[in-house]
């Protein structure tokens, strides 16, 4: 395989984004890693569904034009991502030109080549859905507003490449996956198929993209939508990067969006002579108490929570582990935890500082020995350097929660070695015995890092960066000659379930329960302070060493803020710092007091004034 592209639905924006939404792109994020570590030159791109009645009518709720509300919501999905870690090649909008001029071209082939008629048409039509529906549909209760509709419209003869898609799913095992889902659309193609209604005439909706040969209608929004595939690498046979990349390596959907992509796409791609994508890949729901999270039943789970919390990379892992490809998965915060403490805390946070800290203690932070020949040495070597080849191998059949679980697994048998090996008990007969043992466990550890680089890029690149490799080598052998560790925190804190729970009590408390005495707080002392300097601490991700001038002293504080502010931006803030607390040492830095600062969802401001009336190491009261 030379090029690889790869696709995410592109989301509506009538509302936030939000946990289903980031799996989804999470995962395409994560399969277009894999692929590109693998060096295959690859594309993923992702985007916004911004045209059809669901916009319009929310753009009207909010009192601005469709296209203010697409704009407003843009970043919403964008901030997300970027927050999440998510590195796509290319965000499509449906409004932007490159997509609107390529929608009327593909139209207006199709037009010409006889596959649209107009017609009129009387039936049943679901607004919340925006289309005709069947008598069937209709009495199957889920469509709360039907309607009766007699409209003139332009149809799309779907009909007419019915046997034509029936062949080609038959012959075509990996065009949808699972293969359940392929039985679904096989079922649903026994019966004939309609024709597609693809216009909306302008007197009932405006937003969308005009019909090139009838100015009085627009595009239906899935004939607009599904276009966004071809459009965004520039459709025409002339375009390179079009001959390049398409058909597409996979189309990642819900199961929620099946026909659209099973059906109607392919009969679209049919008509104008294109080949079709090579795999449409439906995976299940993320359910919340059994039934599917969506904003129209309001259990849906906001990921800013939880990564405001902990870190992308522990979600990203959670959400690639908990669902098996393809079926429904329960979310909850409790799950999590769990899934947490268990794999990341334990297995892999564990192993990490289990290995350098005896590294440090034992060896001064330096080995230089070889690796452990014995049997059980090479037991470990064997396991894990299969480790790589079975990921890719794995990502090839859509099975990632497998990888990872052959990564886990490969992490708990070197925990294991460790264990039966006992280096801090062979460091007081034999040096190099034990020095074999850890750089075996080291060298181990680093190809399963690399194993789930794609999962959680910053996390395993901290830790490879602690282990001393930047090399991204994936063969056996790398620390061959030995290596040096260097000093971290712990990779994954162990979350305290307990404390977990009495927070979130803690939350709903009545206030009057946690009413202090005067003297009690001002016991407190909390002083006005100006940054003077401000650096990053290596290896961690959230901290930041700050100096602070409070009048006659400095005071120095380690602080969590780095992903709020950046470092330049800091200096010469007026803060306020509560100077009378224990000091405590964080990764291995003296703290020796703390700033106030307060949230706003996930952002963290500091307590910032202006006033030229405050003089530093000023008592607050
Ligand atoms: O359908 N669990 O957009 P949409 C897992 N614009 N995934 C979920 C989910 C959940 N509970 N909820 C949503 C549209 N998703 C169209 C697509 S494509 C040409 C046009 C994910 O905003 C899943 O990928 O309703 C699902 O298919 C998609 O979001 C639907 O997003
Ligand atoms: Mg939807």
């Amino acid at each position: 395989m030379k090029n690889f592209y790869i696709t995410t639905p592109i989301y509506y924006v009538n509302d936030r984004p939000h946990i289903g939404h980031a799996y989804t792109t999470i995962l395409a994020d994560v399969i277009s890693r894999q692929y590109k570590f693998q060096k295959i030159n690859s594309i993923f791109l992702t985007g916004l569904d911004e045209h059809g009645q669901k916009v319009e009518q929310a753009a009207i709720k909010n009192n601005i034009s469709p296209k203010e509300h697409c704009d407003s919501m843009v970043p919403r999905f964008k901030e997300l991502w970027d927050k999440l870690n998510i590195k796509y090649d290319d965000f499509i909008r449906t409004t932007e030109n490159r997509h609107t001029t390529i929608v009327k071209k593909i139209l207006q082939k199709v037009y010409d080549n006889g596959d649209i008629y107009f017609d009129e048409y009387e039936g049943l039509y679901s607004i919340s859905e925006e289309r005709f529906i069947t008598e069937k549909e209709a009495e199957s209760g889920i469509f709360k507003d039907i309607k009766k509709l007699k409209e003139k419209n332009y149809f799309f003869k779907m009909s007419a490449y019915q046997q034509e898609l029936i062949e080609h799913i038959k012959q075509n095992p990996d065009f949808i996956m699972p293969d359940y889902r392929k039985n679904e659309v096989l079922g649903f193609l026994n019966k004939p198929l309609n024709d597609l209604c693809i216009s909306r005439p302008k007197s009932r909706l405006k937003w969308g993209i005009e019909l090139p040969f009838d100015k009085n209608y627009v595009t239906y929004v899935w004939f607009d939508a599904l276009i966004n595939y071809i459009s965004s690498i520039g459709y025409s046979n002339s375009n390179e990067k079009f001959r390049k990349f398409w058909p597409a390596n996979i189309h990642l959907i819900g199961k929620d969006i099946l026909t659209t992509h099973c059906v109607y796409w392919p009969t679209m791609l049919m008509s104008i002579g294109l080949d079709l994508p090579k795999t449409i890949f439906a995976h299940g729901w993320w359910l919340n108490k059994d039934s599917k999270m969506s904003k129209s039943v309001g259990n849906v789970i906001n990921p800013l929570d939880l990564i405001d919390e902990f870190d992308e990379d522990s979600l990203r892992f959670f959400l690639m582990r908990d669902m098996k490809l393809g079926q429904d998965s329960n979310f909850s915060e409790e799950l999590f935890f769990t899934r947490y403490n268990s794999d990341l805390a334990n297995d892999l946070g564990n192993l990490l500082s289990r290995i350098t800290n005896l590294i440090d203690k034992f060896f001064e932070g330096k080995l230089s020995s070889g690796f452990d020949k014995s049997s059980r040495g090479r037991i470990v070597q064997v396991e894990s350097s299969k480790v790589i080849s079975f990921t890719n191998e794995c990502f090839r059949k859509m099975k990632i929660n497998e990888a990872i679980d052959n990564s886990m697994n490969c992490i708990k048998s070197i925990n294991k070695y460790i264990e039966s090996m006992a280096p801090w008990k062979l460091v007081k007969t034999d040096m190099t015995a034990a020095s074999s043992v850890l750089l075996t466990s080291a060298e181990a550890l680093r190809i399963s890092c690399l194993s789930l680089i794609a999962v959680m890029p910053n996390k395993m690149n901290q830790a490879l960066n602690i282990l001393g490799d930047n090399s991204f080598n994936c063969d056996w052998g790398f620390f061959e000659n030995g290596l040096t560790v260097k000093k971290h925190e712990p990779l994954f804190p162990r979350i305290d379930v307990s404390i977990k729970k009495n927070h979130n009590k803690s939350h709903k408390m009545n206030p009057s329960d946690n009413i202090i005495s005067y003297e009690k707080f001002s016991n407190i002392e909390l002083k006005v302070a100006q940054i003077k300097q401000v650096v990053k601490i290596d290896n961690s991700d959230k901290l930041y060493k700050i100096i602070a001038d409070i009048g006659k002293s400095k005071i120095q504080i380690v602080s969590g803020i780095s992903k709020h502010y950046n470092l330049e931006d800091l200096v010469g803030k007026n803060i306020i710092v509560v100077t009378n607390l224990k000091g405590s040492k964080i990764f291995g830095i003296q703290s020796e007091g703390m700033l106030l600062a307060a949230k706003k969802g996930k952002k963290l401001s500091l307590i910032t004034s202006n006033s030229d009336d405050l003089v530093l190491g000023e008592k607050i009261y």
